[in-house]
């Protein structure tokens, strides 16, 4: 089944000091939606932003808005990010007690609800949860940072889980640029997310329909 790629701008590496004018940017230039990396120096030794900032992006952009978030206690703060404006939010199942009430509590507030494994978390893991989420994320970085190397070792994940879910949207998110995106997507990912190959391009419409694949 051939689903259509879809290309997730993570604003991590965008210039926070013109935020709007880079969100306008990207979405000029053809991406899909926008990435938003939510760190909180718990889960990840990173500290990024919170659902006031998430409000301004959606103030200054019509494009989908789908948070990632790197944080302990996930639950506590759903609502608030729903309400910033996501219309998406995906959660570690490393951080999460009880990841069916958060998906419930997602699905409650009509947005699309992702789980997301780092690198070395097992696909088994994400198994019983897979007919009751809109889209996996499959972490090729361990998270916390942009720009780091690609991990060719989650390719089979992906593999896998596109066989266990024929119809599921997955997302493969770090290290994602021209020279790896082909093998993410020909695993059977259909969402990529990428924040220093698009922000670090001269040209993001080139970087962009670059990373839809070889066919653009
Ligand atoms: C890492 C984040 C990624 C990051 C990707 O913790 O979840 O979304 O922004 O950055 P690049 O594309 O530079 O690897
Ligand atoms: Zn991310």
């Amino acid at each position: 089944m051939n689903k259509r790629i879809r290309v997730s701008a993570s604003i991590l590496s965008a210039d926070f000091s013109c935020l709007r004018e880079e969100i306008k940017s990207v979405e000029n230039a053809g991406a899909d939606e926008l990435h938003l990396d939510v760190m909180d120096g718990h889960f990840v030794p990173n500290i990024t932003f919170g659902p006031f900032i998430v409000k301004a992006m959606k103030r200054s952009t019509e494009l989908p808005l789908s948070a990632h978030l790197m944080i302990t206690h996930p639950e506590r703060y759903i609502e608030e990010f729903i309400f910033a404006g996501c219309s998406a939010i995906c959660f570690h199942l490393e951080a999460s007690g009880d990841p069916t009430s958060i998906i419930n509590t997602i699905h409650k507030n009509r947005a699309k609800a992702g789980l997301v494994i780092n690198p070395d978390t097992p696909i088994k893991v994400v198994e019983p949860y897979l007919d009751r989420i809109d889209f996996v994320l499959i972490m090729s970085v361990h998270p916390g940072f942009a720009e780091q190397e690609f991990i060719v070792d989650i390719i089979p994940k992906i593999k896998v889980v596109r066989n266990l879910a024929l119809k599921l949207d997955i997302a493969v998110d770090g290290g994602i640029n021209d020279k790896t995106v082909d093998s993410v997507i020909e695993a059977g990912a259909n969402i990529v997310v990428s924040a220093s190959y698009i922000f670090s391009s001269k040209n993001r419409k080139y970087a962009i329909e670059r990373l839809r694949g070889k066919n653009g």
